[in-house]
């Protein structure tokens, strides 16, 4: 097994020391000048660790699948692509059928802990009326350009500019998993309500709320909570994952301290790989793949 890597951020590097540290031969991680030796390696697994949006890796996804590799990547958008993108994510899903390969978008927010996670744990109901999965997170380790993006740093009213015109961003991936889950449930989503509301610390943000539901026949069906902060403690908040399920039965799961956004990400990565390669040609999503596993690949 072969996996090259192009994005050597936070989490190429991680997911390389993983995967080197259970003997699989990896190339890179590469940096913007290596883009060529990771995404035409024909690796058996190219993994794309660089942005969240899908159309600033649409060409590096093609390079890679034309060169005969199955992909890997931390693009939040490309968990579920047809929520960002149809005809992007057709065109794509139709070149990678056609080489053999397979695309896969994954990690642990979107990737696990609102999709993946959440139907595991629906494997133990039926008639699911509706649920909210909750995620209190420590933003520290994030990198400075991350931290920019999800809106750390500024004054109230640049934080609400920052929001209007898009660079402002907050985490990203909620509506690709709510599809995820919906699609998986044959459940029809008619549109997704989202708000962000920044956290000050010494008046700029330090963190902020955010909240995302999907509605059904009229009413809430999916919420998703998501607040992060840099400094969680400090703020008086507790981290946390926890998943509700109004269903028959219930079902209630918390994760005490939550899911470290850097290690989980690394190891929901790392565990893809054996899955991504076994798995059938175009373009899957989290919910057609088996968990994934600690696996010697
Ligand atoms: N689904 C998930 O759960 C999950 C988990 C982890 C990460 N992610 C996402 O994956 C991306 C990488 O995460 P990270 O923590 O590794 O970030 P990071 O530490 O900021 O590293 C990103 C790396 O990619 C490079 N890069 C950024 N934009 C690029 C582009 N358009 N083309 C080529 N290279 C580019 C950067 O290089 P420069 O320094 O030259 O800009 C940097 O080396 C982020 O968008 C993050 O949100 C998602």
């Amino acid at each position: 097994m072969r996996v090259a890597i192009y994005g050597a951020g936070q989490a190429g590097t991680a997911v390389a020391g993983l995967l080197a540290r259970r003997g699989v031969a990896v190339d890179g991680p590469f940096g913007r000048d290596g883009r060529r030796a990771a995404l035409e390696s024909g690796a058996d697994v190219v993994l794309i660790a660089t942005t969240s949006f899908l159309a600033e890796i649409a060409d590096d996804l093609r390079t890679a699948v034309a060169a005969g590799s199955n992909v890997l990547t931390t693009a939040e958008e490309a968990a579920d692509p047809w929520a960002t993108d149809p005809a992007l994510a057709d065109a794509l899903d139709r070149e990678a059928r056609a080489a053999g390969v397979t695309i896969l978008g994954a990690g642990l927010n979107p990737g696990f802990a609102f999709d993946a996670l959440v139907l595991t744990a629906m494997g133990a109901c039926v008639d699911v009326r509706a649920l909210r999965v909750e995620r209190v997170v420590d933003l520290s380790r994030f990198s400075a350009a991350i931290l920019r993006r999800l809106g750390i740093g500024f004054a109230p009213d640049a934080f609400a500019a920052g929001v209007a015109r898009g660079a402002i961003t907050g985490h990203i991936g909620f509506p690709q998993s709510m599809r995820v889950v919906a699609r998986a449930l044959g459940v029809e989503i008619e549109r997704i309500d989202r708000t962000i509301e920044p956290l000050l610390a010494g008046g700029r943000s330090a963190g902020f709320a955010q909240r995302y539901v999907a509605v059904v026949a009229g009413a809430p069906w999916f919420t998703a909570d998501f607040t992060g902060h840099v400094d969680p403690a400090g703020a008086g908040l507790v981290t946390r994952d926890a998943v509700e399920i109004d269903a028959t039965p219930p079902v209630r799961l918390e994760i005490a301290g939550g899911l470290p956004s850097q290690a989980g990400s690394a190891a929901v990565l790392a565990n893809s790989v054996a899955r991504l390669v076994a798995a059938r040609p175009g373009w899957v999503t989290v919910a057609e793949l088996p968990p994934a596993t600690p696996t010697v690949c």
